[in-house]
């Protein structure tokens, strides 16, 4: 028997719960010899910004004990160039498209929605408000439980496709933070951006990345993320798509164990660039074996 893995995040109706995460599949092009995209719940798109964005000076990416820092700073092709050259591609992958936006400016965040919301291809948006990289805009948004509903509420206002405000774990109290998305209109949250770490070369003294603070991805994070989806869980009444450290399809359930109704596959993209496919496998597998015919059944079941 195959189990319906088909779930729903505001109105937005996905055939599986396996999303690509931002930042780690490009526009999806980077990653299509790789797996057949069609199968994927959802491909999220690397941050685009109003203009385009060179990021920070490299060195941006090293690897720690199970994960990895990177400090690209929102390197992208622009919002005009998006529309002009990335589209197109995305057009064909019969996946459903949500595109993350990043900016330094609240005016900036609305800007680039009231835009993106013409292109009928993009089914939702992500705001992302926890960009650890970048000194204007990311975290100081991140850390502001008002400037997040603030801009909850102003992107709300230019669109009526589902809204995902995207979290980061760098806060005392995130759960406060989800409850301000839900407030102003969000229609979920993911949650977790990375976390700020470091790395230093015990020979030179310096930093590994030149930006000397980096985000921290991998399984390394993946107890701190299952914990945030939990706090929010337990708190606000929210679709939470779960992000940090899923490297296989027991990773995931645990999330959607932990509150998740969604879950997005980021490093694990580097490593294995077929993981997608593989957990869509691995869900059906587990949902049989439990007896479980809709995988929805699954979400916030924790026993405490
Ligand atoms: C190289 C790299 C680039 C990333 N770029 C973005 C980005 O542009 N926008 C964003 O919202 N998140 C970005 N992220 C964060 C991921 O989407 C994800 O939240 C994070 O890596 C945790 O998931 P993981 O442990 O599965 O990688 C990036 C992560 C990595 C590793």
């Amino acid at each position: 028997m195959i189990p319906d893995l088909s779930v729903e995040i505001g109105s937005l109706k996905l055939k599986n719960p396996v999303m690509l995460a931002s930042g780690t599949v490009g526009y999806g092009n980077e990653i299509s010899e790789f797996m057949d995209l069609s199968k994927i719940g959802a491909i999220v798109t690397k941050s685009v910004s109003l203009k385009p964005r060179k990021g920070n000076p490299p060195q941006r990416i090293v690897e720690t004990p199970a994960g990895m820092l990177n400090a690209i700073g929102l390197a992208n092709v622009g919002l005009e160039e998006f529309i002009k050259t990335k589209i197109p591609f995305l057009k064909e992958v019969n996946s459903t498209l949500i595109c993350n936006i990043a900016a330094g400016s609240i005016e900036e965040y609305v800007e680039c929605t009231r835009i993106l919301d013409k292109e009928e291809i993009i089914k939702a948006f992500e705001i992302n408000v926890s960009c650890p990289n970048v000194k204007e805009g990311g975290l100081i948004f991140g850390n502001d439980v008002k400037a997040v509903g603030r801009i909850t509420e102003l992107v709300r206002g230019v669109t009526n496709k589902t809204i995902i405000i995207k979290l980061s774990p760098n806060v005392a109290n995130i759960a406060d933070f989800a409850e301000a998305a839900r407030k102003e209109g969000a229609d979920a949250v993911s949650a977790i951006n990375t976390l700020v770490g470091t790395s230093f070369d015990i020979y030179t003294r310096k930093p590994k990345i030149k930006n000397i603070t980096g985000g921290l991805s991998g399984p390394a994070i993946k107890p701190v993320a299952l914990a945030k989806v939990l706090e929010i869980s337990r708190r606000v009444d929210i679709p939470i798509i779960g992000i940090g450290g899923i490297m296989n399809w027991k990773d995931a359930i645990e999330f959607m164990i932990c509150g998740a109704s969604a879950f997005q596959l980021g490093t694990v993209n580097f490593v294995n660039p077929a993981a997608g496919v593989e957990i869509i496998e691995g869900l059906i597998n587990y949902c049989n074996k439990m007896s479980i015919t809709n995988i929805t059944d699954l979400i916030a079941t924790y026993k405490i």
